[in-house]
C-alpha cells in the first residue's frame, strides 16, 4: 500500500491504475462501518483509494474539530489489511486554497434536519468530497447510510455535477447491542452507552408500528419520542428518499431520522423502510 500526501502525488499513483477504482472518503478513526466501505471497494474495483481528512470546513465553530479521534498508524495497518492500494493523507494547506471558487449544498435541502443544527455543515462535506472526486476520479464511491443526508447531497451533486461516478450506498453496521457504529461513539462513557442504545431501540419500534400497519408519520414519531424522552433530542423525522418530509409511511420510500445528543455527544442514526 502506498500512503501519499499530495494531491498531486496521488495523481501520479492514480494514473498509472489500469481499471475501475474505488474510493472511501474517510475522516479516519476507523471502524467496522469503514471497513465494511472498503472491503465492499476492494472486491468491486480492480483497485481502491481511502482518503483520511478531519475535514475543517464541514465541522462548526465549537465542534468537535480539534478532539475528533486521531489514530493515523492504527487506520493505516487497517487500511494495508484490507487490501487498499492508495492510502491519502492530505493536511489541510494540501487540500485549500485561498479565496477559493465555492461549491455549496443547495440552500433547502442542505439546510433542513443535520443541515439545520449544523448551518453550513453540509457546505464543507459537499465542499471536500468534490475536491476529493476531482483528486481521485473514482469509478465508484462508497458512503455509510448512516449519514443518510451526506448521501442524499453527495448523490444530488452528482447529478447536478454530471459527474461520471457511481455512488454505492453502504448498510449501516452496528454493535451487537444496536448501537450504529460512529467515531463519536469513543466519547461515551459506559453509562451514557447504555442511554445510547435507546436511539437504535426507538428506530427499531418505529420500523415495527409501520411494518404492523402504523402509517401515520405523526404517531410513529410520537411513540418513538416517549422511547427517546431521557435524551436530548434534536430531531425524529420521517422523509422519502429525496428528504422531503412525509405524512405517511410508504415501503421502499422511506427513511426515519434521528438525532439526539447523549450528555455532551451528538448521535445520529437512521432506518430505512
Ligand atoms: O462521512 C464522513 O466521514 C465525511 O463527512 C466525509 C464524507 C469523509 C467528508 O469529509
Amino acid at each position: 500500500m502506498q500512503v501519499v500526501r499530495s494531491p498531486q502525488e496521488l495523481q501520479e499513483y492514480r494514473a498509472k491504475f489500469q481499471g475501475s477504482v474505488g474510493f472511501v472518503p474517510t475522516m479516519g478513526a476507523l471502524h467496522k462501518g469503514h471497513l465494511s466501505l472498503i472491503e465492499r471497494s476492494v472486491k468491486e474495483n480492480d483497485h481502491t483509494i481511502v482518503s483520511i481528512f478531519v475535514n475543517p470546513t464541514q465541522f462548526l465553530p465549537g465542534e468537535d474539530f480539534e478532539k475528533y479521534p486521531r489514530r493515523y498508524d492504527a487506520d493505516k495497518k487497517i487500511c494495508e489489511l484490507a487490501g487498499v492500494d492508495l492510502l491519502f493523507m492530505p493536511q489541510k494547506e494540501d487540500i485549500y486554497h485561498e479565496d477559493e471558487v465555492l461549491v455549496q449544498a443547495p440552500r433547502q435541502k442542505g439546510y433542513i434536519l443535520e443541515g439545520h443544527f449544523r448551518p453550513g455543515h453540509f457546505d464543507g462535506v459537499l465542499r471536500v468530497v468534490n475536491k476529493l472526486f476531482h483528486i481521485v476520479r473514482p469509478t465508484r464511491a462508497y458512503f455509510g447510510k448512516k449519514d443518510a443526508q451526506q448521501l442524499y447531497l453527495i448523490q444530488k451533486m452528482v447529478r447536478d455535477f454530471f459527474w461520471d461516478i457511481g455512488i454505492v450506498p453502504c448498510e449501516i453496521i452496528r454493535d451487537r447491542d444496536g448501537l450504529a457504529l460512529s467515531s463519536r461513539n469513543v466519547y461515551l462513557t459506559p453509562q451514557e452507552r447504555q442511554k445510547a442504545l435507546l436511539i437504535s431501540k426507538s428506530l427499531k419500534r418505529g420500523a415495527k408500528l409501520a411494518q404492523s400497519g402504523q402509517r401515520d408519520a405523526q404517531k410513529i414519531k410520537e411513540e418513538m419520542l416517549k422511547i427517546l424522552e431521557p435524551l436530548d433530542v434534536e430531531y425524529v423525522e420521517i422523509v422519502d428518499r429525496n428528504f422531503n418530509k412525509i405524512d405517511k409511511v410508504e415501503f421502499g420510500n422511506t427513511i426515519i431520522l434521528v438525532a439526539a445528543y447523549v450528555g455532551q455527544t451528538r448521535l445520529i442514526d437512521n432506518i430505512w423502510l
